[in-house]
């Protein structure tokens, strides 16, 4: 990021209350921060937001289950096996440092993190990269994988390990047996939930956007592959500008400027869900005032995809110069499912019932226990187990005198005279099924980065320099400043009344008398607050049903007399886009 900008804004964050690093009485933490007053409503602005879209508008339900989970969860899910960093620790200070990221801030490489651990020692010592703390060579120090998840203890003692979850997105896969009782057992249904991911990032930087502790906003789409289809009409004219991974790879690779609708019909983007939530996001950041001229969706290069991702494209946002995901949207296939399903007692299939029941070949076993137990002693029921799974899969393999299945790697030869293999015709109503998941998945935390800076500007008012944000009235934390003129002859009173007038009608308020008028408009315009209401005189000389006061704002920093009778009723309908502030001009001065 160019830190000019960068330490502007976060200077700014920390000066008006949106974010800051947590614990600073005890010399703070890497990783983590803490939400002010401005920061955290913007943030629930968001999610409120985020919420309207991708729950309520696309008819999903929401959920909000523990951050604490497990290990079998994580054993199952892959992470304890496949959710590493790469790792390079300097010889002499010791710091650790993420050697990905070193390699793409020290050469031209990009998306360093899908090439292998061999060649990024290799790339190390060619490049002849040193610690960024000390100064000193790496070349020859080994890159290792390390693991990004919490570990911590449930209960006293260490006999149940667990995890603070690393995504949101195992709290709802884990519960898939209830929730598809609560979806009455009907795909697709799609499950949301919004809350706290944990990972243990070697270097956390980049203040919120790189983090210890972060919010997800993730749905959990389940959908029946072969069946079912999104409303791709709904979004097949949004343009997007697409990154696709063969353009990444060429040499004269570039953007693909184009609609959702032509990048499915030209392939660009292969699932018809991922590309139906490409351009549902695409709207969703355009309301929240992320600048599509600093945006993009760029695919995941094969070696970059998670371990559970058939494909991938992330929501791009350009910040000074440097580009940063926001959102990935991830076809997951049923992987997940199929994981959980092996590693527990419970079903995650889902009974799709056929429209004409179906007449069918069914090959089965009835193996001979008499001759299996004496035959493979303890492993006899897994032998059993096997046949039947083999039954099931390939039923050739029982054409000859023997089959031959695999039971903890090893291998066991079985007559087939003794596995009563027989093929039966069956008549079935329907099928299990293990649904396909498709997965948008929002960090809270860099959306609102993006925002903030996207929504930041300087300009000159009255020969004076000025800061402030250009927030969308939807997330900005404060919709209305208050203020009397001055703090007295009956102003303050009244402009107390009027703000509290307008809580009662739902707009977000802040009332300040403090300091010259002038710095209190400042303050506002910094916080992004888009209109700013002052009591003055004419106000409290005005007769009963004349009374007026002004209405300011922010970006064109104009003026208009509104009458306060309709005052909570023209907010409203400015901050809902039912009328603009030219409008509301232009009838002032007709009257
Ligand atoms: N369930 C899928 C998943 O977690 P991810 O790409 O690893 O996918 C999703 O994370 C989003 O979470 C990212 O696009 C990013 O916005 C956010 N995120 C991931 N790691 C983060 C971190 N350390 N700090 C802040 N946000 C993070």
């Amino acid at each position: 990021m160019s830190e000019a900008i960068s330490e502007a804004l976060v200077e700014l964050a920390k000066r008006r209350g949106f974010f800051f690093q947590s614990s600073g009485a005890y010399g703070g933490v890497s990783g983590f921060y803490t939400y002010g007053p401005q920061g955290a409503s913007l943030k629930e602005n968001v999610e409120d937001a985020w919420r309207d879209r991708f729950a309520v508008k696309e008819g999903h339900m929401e959920i909000d289950a523990p951050t604490v989970m497990p290990e079998p969860v994580f054993e199952a899910s892959g992470h304890l096996d496949g959710f590493d960093d790469m790792l390079v620790e300097c010889p002499e200070c010791a710091e650790s440092h993420r050697a990905d990221h070193l390699i793409e801030d020290n050469t031209d490489i990009e998306e360093a993190e899908s090439i292998p651990l061999s060649e990024v020692e290799d790339l190390i010592a060619e490049h002849d990269l040193v610690c960024p703390d000390c100064g000193t060579e790496l070349a020859g120090e080994p890159v290792e994988d390390f693991n990004l998840m919490f570990e911590t203890n449930i209960g006293p003692g260490t006999s149940q390990p667990g995890y603070l979850r690393p995504e949101t997105a195992q709290g709802i896969f884990v519960e898939f047996p209830r929730l598809k009782e609560y979806a009455r057992n009907q795909l697709p249904f799609g499950v949301t939930q919004v809350g706290r991911a944990y990972r243990n990032e070697i270097s956390p930087r980049n203040s919120i956007i790189r983090v210890r502790e972060f919010t997800q906003a993730e749905l959990e789409h389940f959908i029946d592959p072969e069946e079912d289809e999104p409303p791709l009409s709904r979004v097949e004219d949004v343009e997007v500008r697409l990154y696709p991974a063969a353009e990444q790879e060429a040499d004269d690779g570039d953007y693909v400027e184009t609609t959702v609708g032509e990048a499915v019909a030209e392939g660009i983007v292969t699932s018809d869900w991922v590309a139906y939530y490409l351009g549902v996001g695409q709207r969703w950041y355009d309301r929240i005032g992320v600048d599509m001229d600093r945006f993009r969706f760029r695919q995941h290069l094969s070696g970059e995809r998670a371990h559970y991702a058939a494909d991938c494209w992330d929501a791009e946002a350009e910040i000074d110069g440097d580009w940063f995901e926001l959102t990935g949207f991830a076809y997951r296939s049923d992987y997940d499912l199929s994981k959980h399903g092996e590693h527990s007692d419970e079903s995650f299939t889902l009974f799709k019932q056929y429209d004409e029941p179906k007449t069918v070949e069914r090959a089965t076993v009835d193996p001979d226990m008499s001759y299996l137990g004496p035959e493979f002693g303890g492993a006899a029921g897994d032998v059993a187990d096997a046949l039947e799974r083999k039954a099931e899969r390939d039923r050739s393999a029982f054409d000859g005198d023997e089959v031959t299945v695999e039971v903890d790697g090893d291998e066991h030869a079985v007559p087939v005279e003794q596995t009563g293999f027989a093929v039966e015709e069956v008549t079935e109503a329907g099928e299990h099924i293990t649904p396909h998941v498709v997965e948008p998945s929002f960090g809270v935390d860099r959306v609102v980065y993006t925002v903030i800076a996207h929504a930041y500007r300087e300009d000159e008012v009255d020969g004076e320099a000025r800061s402030y944000l250009e927030l969308d009235p939807e997330v900005a934390p404060t919709v209305v400043g208050v203020f009397p003129l001055m703090d007295k002859d009956g102003m303050d009173d009244r402009a107390r009344e009027l703000a509290a007038e307008l809580r009662e009608a739902g707009l977000e308020v802040t009332y300040d008398d403090s300091g010259a008028i002038g710095r209190r408009y400042r303050r506002q315009d910094e916080v992004g607050t888009p209109f700013c209401v002052t009591v003055d005189y004419e106000t409290v000389e005005d007769g009963d049903g004349a009374e007026t006061v002004t209405v300011r704002e922010r970006d064109s920093t104009a003026q208009v007399r509104v009458p306060t009778d309709d005052l909570a009723e023209t907010l409203t309908a400015l901050r809902d886009g039912d009328r603009t502030f030219d409008e509301l001009t232009a009838a002032a001065d007709a009257d």
